[in-house]
């Protein structure tokens, strides 16, 4: 079989996906930007299995990485679909990103994003009647749950919302009305710290389980995905900023009041967080800010007022470590090579 490779890029939410049931599924919907410039490309080979034991190779920039393979190769055997490729081949993946390993951007949504992908397309489960990006988002979910978010863009949706009859807890699926003010939003990540953080992303999804103020929680990521709708829509960006920003501060509200509370921002997220409002309160420009669940500050902005905001970035260099440009992308494709 001859060599396929996919390439799917990061995304980041605006409104959070924080805390799961069952397999991976969300409490609440969360709404994210896709990304372009971060991106992983990973390649899969298949070849003829020479024992009966498991035969899978895992390459990360040319590095054999075993906790990620033992996680690949996990995944694999989990999903009914996807196990024969590793009982009837021999399994080479090579992977690679785009972005720096320090770049506190979670690799995980593009990774799986891309792993699912290939598998998908090598497997005999690939039904070309069926959408494929569709079945590829609900696969990509099983590995990493935002690397359901990947696949098209610039506005994914991923999570049941009444009001929206084709969304899905399983999948995600494209916002379809985005106004011009939004096509072309840039996200410049600002590295406050590039060390991996010290409470993953699971732990803190668990302790969303019995969090005093879940309830509450979900309730409002379910608000603001019906509002961040009508703003993608309307092209406000007086609401685009309250919304993104309301959600990044309550995301890490909810760490900090967890039972066992944590705190991922670090004084510098905040210094950059009081200049951004500075800077806006100024010029009246529409940036506002979001934060994953790191430190580092995703600075969002339309395209048409680059120049300034860029700047800006370059005003308060001493903020942060080193910045990442990056901007609304339109997901990925699968391609021999
Ligand atoms: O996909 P996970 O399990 O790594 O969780 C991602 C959680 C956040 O990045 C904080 C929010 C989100 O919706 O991406």
């Amino acid at each position: 079989m001859k060599k396929i490779t996919a390439k799917y890029p990061s995304n980041i939410a605006l409104i959070k996906y924080w805390g799961k049931y069952g397999i991976q599924l969300p409490m609440n919907p969360s709404i994210s930007l896709t990304l372009s410039e971060a991106y992983t490309e990973t390649s899969i080979e298949l070849f003829e299995k020479k024992s009966k034991e498991i035969e899978f190779n895992y390459f990360f920039e040319g590095k054999s990485n075993s906790k990620f393979s033992d996680r690949v190769i996990n995944y694999i055997k989990n999903q009914e679909e996807f196990r024969p490729l590793l009982d009837n081949y021999s399994l080479k993946i090579e992977s690679k990103n785009s972005f720096p390993h320090s770049a506190g951007i979670a690799s995980s949504a593009s990774a799986f994003a891309t792993i699912a992908a290939l598998l998908l397309k090598v497997s005999s489960t690939n039904d070309q009647s069926l959408d494929f990006k569709k079945k590829a988002s609900h696969f990509a979910r099983l590995g990493s749950g935002s690397a359901c978010r990947s696949f098209q863009g610039p506005y994914m949706l991923w999570g049941k919302l009444d009001d929206v009859s084709e969304s899905s807890n399983e999948y995600a699926i494209q916002v379809n009305e985005v106004h011009p003010n939004f096509q072309k939003m840039q996200d410049a990540i600002l590295i406050v710290e590039d060390e991996p953080k010290k409470v993953s992303s699971s732990v803190g999804h668990s302790l969303m389980n019995n969090h005093p103020y879940a309830s509450a929680r979900f309730k409002d990521a379910n608000k603001h995905c019906i509002e961040m709708l009508s703003t993608l829509k309307s092209g406000d960006f007086d609401s685009f900023i309250s919304i993104t920003e309301r959600e990044a501060l309550s995301l890490h509200s909810m760490m900090m009041t967890s039972e066992d509370y944590y705190m991922l921002m670090k004084p510098g997220t905040v210094s950059i967080i009081e200049k951004i409002f500075a800077f806006r309160n100024d010029t009246k420009l529409p940036i506002c800010f979001t934060l994953d669940a790191g430190p580092n500050v995703h600075l969002l902005y339309p395209e048409i007022i680059k120049d300034k905001v860029e700047k800006f970035i370059n005003e308060i260099k001493d903020q942060y470590k080193f910045v990442i440009f990056d901007k609304a992308g339109k997901g990925g494709e699968v391609f021999e090579k």
